[in-house]
């Protein structure tokens, strides 16, 4: 699998406090399978003149890492925002996906179908393709069809993996089996912070996920899409 979202980078977010909690975390994902990984800050680690020494603390990681990483940037997204957001995107001050053009796309928990509406259809005139983070977890897309509708207008869904298998709330595990079952599922992620909070062992998840779906759509969800995230096709 390639981890598409892990606040790996160190002491910028709430994520890995030092480099060594990130060689732990690295570590452990290596040994669960895990191949490559987009390193995924919040946004905010970029704000306020913060996103050189960001920047820097992604290079010292990928100095000591024991698998290929990549910078990337979990973007926060709201409604009235949206202007400055996009700016700081064609700035090169929030990293897009590796540079490409999608950009890992986060709301606030409670947000509601006609902002998400709103954010993603900002991002796409402007270029970017939103890749919507933990879909699952954003109960308000999932009374109507907003998640029907974020696909329809060009986003991609990521879910996380544990969502699947060791989640709590049973609300947001049928929303990501749904997911799943609709095949609407394009990159997963472990959305990992540290190794005891959304620790970054995906094992028992995806070991779940080959009992239980395609191995076609598995490969093509942890890897085959990842890959052109990588520039690897
Ligand atoms: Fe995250």
């Amino acid at each position: 699998m390639y981890d598409i979202h892990m606040h790996v980078v160190p002491g910028v977010d709430d994520g890995s406090w030092d480099l060594q909690m990130s060689r732990w975390m690295l570590d452990v994902a290596g040994l669960q399978g895990v191949e490559r990984v987009l390193a995924t800050p919040h946004s905010s680690a970029f704000d306020g003149g913060d996103h050189e020494n960001t920047k820097e603390q992604f290079e010292k990681l990928k100095e000591m890492a024991p698998i290929p990483v990549y910078l990337g940037c979990e973007v926060l997204c709201e409604q009235e925002r949206m202007a400055t957001i996009t700016e700081r995107l064609e700035k090169g001050i929030y990293p897009t996906m590796n540079g490409t053009q999608y950009v890992l796309t986060e709301f606030f928990p409670w947000v509601k179908e006609e902002e998400a509406l709103i954010c993603a259809r900002w991002l796409l005139n402007k270029g970017w393709i939103p890749i919507i983070a933990h879909v699952e977890r954003y109960r308000e897309l999932f009374d109507g069809d907003a998640v029907e509708k974020l696909k329809a207008l060009g986003c991609c869904f990521q879910i996380n993996v544990y969502s699947i298998f060791d989640e709590v709330s049973e609300e947001i595990k049928l929303n990501a089996h749904k997911l799943m079952n609709y095949g609407w599922v394009d990159f997963l992620g472990s959305d990992a912070h540290r190794l005891n909070h959304r620790p970054p062992s995906v094992g028992k998840g995806l070991e779940y996920m080959r009992s239980h779906w395609a191995p076609e759509y598995l490969h093509q969800i942890s890897t085959e899409n990842a890959a052109v995230l990588l520039n690897m096709q």
